[in-house]
């Protein structure tokens, strides 16, 4: 069973201050490994701040840990009309396009206008590294809501 995966280099951001400054030294140093730019590897644990989450860019997926120990993996595209969601802050997956907010627990949208929840995988934990499974767990959607709605919402 293959796994997708990603790496620190595709981090775009992160909550908490003890993660901040985790995340952000090994960050930089993993910016000078063009290698990993394809998003492809394993994140540590230690990267994914409790109560938070990042968003990675290069990858398609936001990490949270609700709590300690408890890993989820989401899309990063957001259910609403498919922007990338912005950041992990105040316990929610945030978009700014429209506004959308995600629980980190479980993906369900907690302020509109999405309403549908955001596609979550299965996350594997091997020591202290992080990997997703690409295959979706079932409830969310990969393709976001609004592209069936598209002409109540011209111009977003
Ligand atoms: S695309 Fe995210 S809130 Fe509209």
């Amino acid at each position: 069973m293959a796994l997708s995966t990603f790496t620190r280099r595709s981090v775009l951001s992160v909550t908490g201050l003890a993660a901040a400054a985790v995340a952000g030294s090994s960050f930089l140093s993993s910016c000078t490994n063009p290698g990993q730019q394809t998003g492809q590897g394993s994140i540590p644990t230690s990267e994914i701040p409790v109560g938070g989450g990042i968003v990675l860019t290069k990858g398609k997926y936001v990490i949270t840990q609700p709590t300690a120990g408890q890993f989820h993996a989401f899309t990063n595209i957001c259910a609403h009309a498919g922007c990338q969601v912005a950041r992990v802050k105040d316990s929610e997956i945030q978009c700014d396009c429209h506004g959308s907010r995600y629980s980190i627990t479980d993906g369900h949208p907690t302020h509109g206008p999405a309403v549908r929840s955001l596609t979550q995988y299965p996350v594997e934990v091997t020591g202290n590294r992080l990997t997703v499974e690409p295959t979706p767990l079932g409830g969310g959607s990969a393709s976001p809501e609004a592209s069936a709605s598209a002409s109540a919402t011209a111009g977003a």
